[in-house]
């Protein structure tokens, strides 16, 4: 898959790179490109910002720049999707992860300030996507959150672990939330792992991580 984020923050980046599991998929399963606005905008002296008409606080990053972006880089309108990330977009879930995810290449257009000239939402990308109903100042983190999550799912990401996998696939997408985990010591200022997971009785096991799952999922 390529993933092809356009940023005012391009180096923000640099410390996801290093981490799995998109280490670990980069230059193999995962493609990813960083492009700046500011290297391409047609304005002078890199600007890539303006002033809202009808006044306002703060700047919005302009259409014609995000235009002449993805120019510079598609030559013209992608054909694949562009996603706006913006506090205003489709809430993010495994599901959306899922659908972005099988995707051969996907566009990530972040903006900071007051965020995007409407027009880039409505003309120049296909989705809006949020991460939460919060206000971030930036769109490097949304953006860093869909990459991993993304690349979380793409083959070898997570190794063949089966542990890794159940993580991956099972709680997210079966709606509910994972069983608890512990792990050594067994006992910790009389907090006590429970004996069920020390009995080596992988039935009883079993049984007991899908009742805990069943409870955690309940309404
Ligand atoms: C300060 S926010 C802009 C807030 C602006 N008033 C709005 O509602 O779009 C600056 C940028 O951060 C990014 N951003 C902030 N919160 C976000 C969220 N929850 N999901 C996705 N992107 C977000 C977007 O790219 C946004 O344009």
């Amino acid at each position: 898959m390529r993933l092809d984020v356009f940023t005012l923050i391009p180096h923000a980046f640099a410390w996801l790179c290093e981490q799995r599991p998109v280490a670990t998929v980069l230059g193999g399963e995962l493609e990813l490109r960083l492009f700046s606005y500011r290297d391409t905008t047609p304005l002078r002296a890199a600007q890539i910002d303006d002033q809202p008409y009808g006044g306002g606080a703060g700047m919005l990053l302009r259409v014609d720049v995000v235009a002449a972006a993805l120019d510079a880089v598609y030559g013209g309108p992608p054909d694949h999707r562009v996603v706006a990330l913006t506090p205003k977009g489709r809430q993010l879930d495994q599901a959306l992860v899922e659908e972005l995810a099988g995707e051969q290449c996907l566009t990530l257009l972040s903006s900071r300030f007051e965020g995007f000239d409407e027009r880039i939402v409505t003309n120049l990308a296909s989705d809006a996507v949020s991460v939460g109903p919060y206000v971030l100042s930036g769109g490097e983190l949304p953006a860093m959150v869909l990459v991993d999550a993304i690349a979380r799912l793409l083959p070898g990401a997570l190794g063949s672990d089966a542990s890794s996998r159940h993580e991956s696939f099972s709680a997210a997408f079966e709606g509910g939330l994972e069983h608890p985990h512990f792990t050594r010591p067994a006992s910790f200022r009389g907090w006590a792992v429970p004996e069920v997971l020390l009995s080596g009785d992988h039935g009883r096991i079993d049984e007991w991580r899908r009742e805990q799952t069943r409870l955690r999922s309940a309404p």
